[in-house]
């Protein structure tokens, strides 16, 4: 069943149109994340599923029913936000029964609920704290745990781990992945970090300017990206880019040269023809190359500038002949800053884009 179904959905505020028409699809019990850069529209688009902002056009369903114009409390639907907005004069247990106190649940119904939330949120021993005597996962814990009491059909996160420090967004992250296998609750989670859809995403959803780029499971938009925006942007670090032509097109094959490698043509499988001369953009991800040279891949001489060691890998930044930055996934060597070295290209790896960021091959 659908979880989430948006239709048509756009959004304006005042003149200026933030939303274009938006069609996406969630199923149910989906673990769904928007991601895409600064302004595109995430937050807006999450409040309208919410209810807390007005849907200028087109329909919002949730589990079948039309939601378009229903109030925010009457849509099944529970939001995290950045910032953990816990009342600091409550305890843990109080905060998380808010929502249930001022519904006037049963004092049973309340402690079931809370304590199985604490349960699950591995709280239980923080119940009596306040707010103040935890920390920045504790208190985001908190605030989830104020979202499950209310069984919600759907779970709205914006940004939730945007104010903790790396290696506890980390923790948070798999805390999350746990809670969302143990609930199975639809969830829709926004972020503008790449690494957190793809590590907590059934299905991620690009977005750029209020337009959808791409919708598809974390690998699909890594192995088989719809432009070259959702390539640059999904995988980190990102995929490299070179300036090509094309020297030959027809049906199946599509000839390119690299202007930094214009002695070794090599054919893509084409998607659409293209003149020949076109120029092109080939994208290669920073794992498909090599150092050294390598039988049947493209070689490319450049320059070394730095690297970023991680310990068992690091990421090389290189220059080419005309000036291209690339960066290099190293396993094994590691070239010393001004050495000029030679990278091999895979071929089978690559995808070209014409100069609007389509996808050619
Ligand atoms: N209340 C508002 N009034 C006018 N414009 C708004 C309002 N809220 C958002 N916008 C505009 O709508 C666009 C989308 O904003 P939104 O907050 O949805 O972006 P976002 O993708 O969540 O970005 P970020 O990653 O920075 O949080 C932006 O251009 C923003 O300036
Ligand atoms: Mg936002």
């Amino acid at each position: 069943m659908s979880g989430i179904r948006l239709t048509n959905v756009s959004k304006s505020f005042g003149a200026l149109k933030v939303i274009h028409g938006v069609d996406i699809e969630i199923e149910q019990g989906e673990f769904a994340v928007f991601v895409g850069p600064s302004g595109c529209g995430k937050s807006t688009l999450l409040r309208m599923i919410a209810g807390l902002e007005e849907t200028s056009g087109g329909k919002i369903a949730i589990e079948g029913e039309d939601v378009t114009h229903r109030e925010a409390s009457k849509r099944g639907v529970a939001m995290v936000f950045q910032s953990y907005a816990l009342y600091p004069h409550l305890s843990v247990y109080e905060n998380m029964a808010f929502s249930l106190t001022i519904g006037r649940r049963p004092k049973a119904e309340i402690e079931r609920k809370v304590k199985a939330a604490a349960e699950i949120l591995r709280l239980g021993e923080y119940l009596n704290h306040k707010p103040s005597q935890l920390s920045g996962g504790q208190r985001q814990r908190v605030a989830i745990g104020r979202a499950i009491v209310r069984e919600p059909r759907v779970f709205l996160f914006d940004e939730p781990l945007s104010n903790l420090d790396a290696e506890l967004r980390v923790r948070m992250r798999m805390e999350i992945a746990r809670l969302h296998r143990q609930i199975g609750a639809t969830m829709v989670y926004v972020t503008h970090d790449q690494v957190e859809a793809m590590t907590l995403a059934d299905k991620i959803i690009v977005l750029k300017a209020g337009l959808v780029q791409q919708i598809g499971a974390p690998l699909e938009l890594y192995r088989n990206p719809a432009n070259m925006f959702v390539a640059g942007f999904i995988g980190s670090p990102g995929m490299n880019f070179l300036k090509g032509r094309a020297l030959a097109a027809n049906g199946n094959a599509l000839r390119v040269a690299l202007e930094d490698a214009p002695g070794q043509a090599f054919d893509l499988p084409a998607r659409t023809a293209v003149a020949v001369g076109t120029q092109v953009y080939v994208g290669v991800r920073p794992e498909h190359i090599e150092l050294g040279a390598r039988q049947g891949a493209v070689t490319v001489p450049v320059t070394a500038e730095f690297i970023e060691e991680l310990g068992g890998t690091g990421y090389l930044h290189v220059l080419t002949g005309n000036g291209t930055e690339m960066t290099v996934e190293c396993r094994d060597g590691r070239p010393q800053p001004k050495e000029k070295i030679s990278l091999s290209l895979r071929v089978p790896e690559m995808l070209a884009f014409d100069t609007e960021g389509g996808r050619l091959s």
